[in-house]
């Protein structure tokens, strides 16, 4: 797969023992498979899709917590809204929020051919207006949109998150940069982790999965 970004400056994960737990982990449904396969045939870069260890991480959440109402800002093609859909049960809900229009198309048809339109709602538009449209709870709320609006997610949203539910926000390590932060997107990381980490509303994770994976949960 081509990467988009390549600025890493340190490798967060050894390659050799992330490939080992991508093939000791539950591998992706046929549904996603062949979701990642026309993704790729379409664009000239998916490594926005967060992959299988974030996914069967989300699957995971969703399944022990029951789960059953979801927001997820950040839908690119659909592949983390169908991977939770496939976890959640028949009465679940997600609502997605994405502004690009040809991901738009590509995530709408994919909700179509892999049957999920009744359980995930595509809302198009700039999530930062379209949160504000939004009223609770939600159990669970994945933030993978644009970095440098981490922060503003984060505090429009929790009002909306269920007392002990919990939110999941994809590359907080952003390939390690967050570590001497030089560009936007870096520092605007490194200072939502701070602000989470000094946050008494919440607990929280950061786990070195892949590109940094933050699990929080509202007290
Ligand atoms: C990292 S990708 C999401 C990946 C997706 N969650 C997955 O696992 O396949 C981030 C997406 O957020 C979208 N995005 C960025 N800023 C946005 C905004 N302000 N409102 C809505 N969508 C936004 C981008 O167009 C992109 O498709």
């Amino acid at each position: 797969m081509k990467k988009h970004r390549d600025k890493s400056i340190v490798q967060i994960t050894d390659a050799k023992i992330e490939e080992y737990a991508r093939a000791m982990t539950t591998p992706e449904s046929e549904d996603v498979k062949a979701l990642v396969e026309s993704s790729d045939a379409e664009l000239e870069y998916i490594d926005m899709l967060s992959g299988n260890l974030v996914g069967q991480m989300l699957r995971m959440l969703i399944q022990v917590s029951g789960a059953k109402r979801i927001l997820e800002i950040g839908t690119f093609t659909g592949y983390s809204a169908i991977v939770m859909a496939e976890a959640l049960p028949d009465d679940g809900e997600i609502i997605t929020m994405e502004m690009n229009i040809r991901y738009q198309e590509l995530a709408s048809k994919h909700f179509r051919q892999f049957d999920h339109q009744n359980k995930i709602k595509l809302l198009e538009g700039n999530a930062r207006e379209l949160v504000s449209g939004l009223s609770g709870d939600f159990d669970l709320i994945f933030i993978d949109a644009d970095k440098l609006s981490y922060e503003d997610y984060f505090s429009q949203t929790l009002p909306l998150l269920k007392q002990g539910g919990l939110m999941v926000v994809d590359n907080v390590l952003w390939d390690g940069t967050v570590l001497d932060p030089e560009d936007h997107k870096a520092q605007a990381l490194h200072e939502f982790n701070k602000i989470v980490s000094q946050d008494n509303r919440v607990e929280q994770l950061l786990l070195p999965v892949r590109d940094g994976v933050t699990i929080i949960r509202k007290k």
